[in-house]
């Protein structure tokens, strides 16, 4: 395996990330600690590279304080594995309301009387500390069921990583000088050389999963679906050519926007990419406290939805459904069935993917070309989420597991899909069918997308 040192220090991730269906009961540990230990070590990278100010902060009435979300990842990893899988007494049943998402928006949660950074970070430890004794001591399965123990700790290792990419956004929305660092990521391969798009065949194919160990219930159950043929872009769409949209005066003609949309651009002044300025001829971009050119063959990063269902329809062109997404991601048209990810069957490499947050953005249009699907699609796991024309609404025969508020609260018309995963999703967060979702106004998230049109 190639030699990958991250930014937030964690070693190269053990040869594998997420257990397979039928993996024996000390593989499930092995890998079960490893991923909590990985999560824990970015936590870490991202609540130490900040002073306490800048922790208990509220840098965007779209975020929480840093210090919400390090307390949060404790207390949910309390209620589930000390709790409920360990059987073990509450630690701070006192302060789980504080740390329920539902029962307080973020605009609300600087107000909390929120654990200061030292007791948050010793809250977390402790918890983890227990966490330790309870996976040593609890029998695991390899059968792929959601009700095995080993699923709760792969839920909660992809929860804090969930919430670390939440955290990265912060620092993000940050002001101030930058407070992370890391190495570019790898150049494309021949982006001139790849054609623009390919044909994805028409047919059946299977959507989801019933043996992945660690999917989440929304990805579930497998199930067949019928795709009329279409033709997808073999990269997501670059900043190059959404400038192009930008420089035909796109924001200020409705004929391309969803009226919701239109109404949005409107109302906050919206005419680029967020954290896009102009100055004189040329574009700029701020990432991380660093101000530099907006790079044209960087896939375009920080739109929302309804910008990139403009940029399509103005290109004559349409978002993939996430159905088409999945397809074209999984289906190998020379055995009929569906991969784990793109490349086969085999867990993300540095040589496949831009996961882990080893870098601070995404690669060029054309980088990883040993991630690319069977039809020579690019791209689709890591670098950005990628927004799909779907509502986020679940596949037949779903039910909720273990909370109605991980998933279910959430499906309806509001939220629209996105796939793939960016620069910041860990490997073990991150799968041929893991599905994300958000509001279509949303643009701070590191979402992107690529377009589609019919065959
Ligand atoms: C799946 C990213 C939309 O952050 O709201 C974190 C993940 N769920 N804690 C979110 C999540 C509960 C969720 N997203
Ligand atoms: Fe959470």
């Amino acid at each position: 395996m190639t030699t990958d040192r991250t930014t937030h220090g964690s070693a190269d991730p053990a040869p594998g990330v997420a257990p397979t269906a039928g993996a024996e009961p000390d593989e499930l540990r092995r890998r079960a600690l490893d991923a909590l230990v990985r999560a824990r070590s970015r936590t870490a990278h991202l609540t130490d590279s900040v002073d306490d100010d800048d922790l208990v902060a509220q840098h965007s009435p779209l975020m929480s304080p840093l210090v919400w979300d390090l307390a949060h990842i404790g207390n949910q990893e309390e209620q589930w594995l000390l709790r409920t899988v360990g059987g073990r007494e509450a630690l701070r049943p006192d302060i789980d309301s504080v740390y329920d998402a539902f029962e307080h928006p973020r605009a609300t949660r600087p107000s909390l009387p929120l654990l200061p950074p030292a007791e948050a970070r010793g809250y977390a430890a402790e918890v983890r500390d227990r966490v330790l004794d309870v996976l040593a001591a609890t029998p695991l399965e390899g059968a792929g069921r959601l009700a095995d123990a080993s699923f709760a700790f792969g839920m909660i290792a992809q929860h804090e990583q969930q919430h670390d990419e939440t955290m990265l956004i912060t620092h993000q929305l940050r002001k101030g000088p930058a407070a992370l660092t890391a190495p570019a990521p790898p150049a494309a391969a021949d982006a001139a050389a790849l054609p623009s798009e390919v044909l994805v065949p028409g047919g059946p194919f299977t959507m989801g999963t019933s043996t992945e160990p660690w999917a989440l219930d929304n990805e579930r159950p497998a199930h067949q679906r019928d795709i009329a043929p279409f033709h997808l872009d073999v990269t997501p769409v670059t900043c190059g050519a959404y400038l192009a949209f930008v420089e035909d005066g796109g924001y200020r003609d409705p004929r391309w926007w969803a009226p919701d949309g239109y109404e949005q651009i409107q109302r906050h002044h919206i005419g680029a990419p967020l954290f896009w300025r102009r100055e004189g001829d040329q574009w700029l971009r701020r990432r991380f406290g660093v101000l530099g050119p907006v790079a044209t063959d960087e896939p375009v990063l920080h739109v929302s939805w309804y910008e990139a269902d403009a940029y399509a329809r103005w290109a004559g062109r349409r978002l993939p459904t996430e159905a088409e997404w999945e397809k074209a991601a999984r289906h190998d048209p020379a055995t009929g069935r569906s991969r784990r990810f793109p490349w086969g069957d085999a867990d993300p490499t540095p040589d496949r993917a831009n996961l882990g947050q080893r870098h601070l953005g995404p690669a060029p249009a054309g980088a990883y070309p040993a991630g690319a699907s069977p039809l020579g699609v690019g791209q689709l796991i890591g670098d950005v989420w990628e927004w799909t024309a779907s509502d986020f609404l679940p596949h037949p025969g779903f039910t909720a597991f273990p909370y109605r508020e991980y998933s279910e609260v959430f499906f309806g018309p509001g939220h629209k899909v996105l796939r793939g995963g960016s620069f910041a999703v860990d490997p073990v967060a991150c799968r041929g069918t893991f599905r994300n979702w958000d509001l279509p106004v949303r643009r701070q998230i590191f979402a992107g997308f690529r377009t589609a049109r019919d065959a």
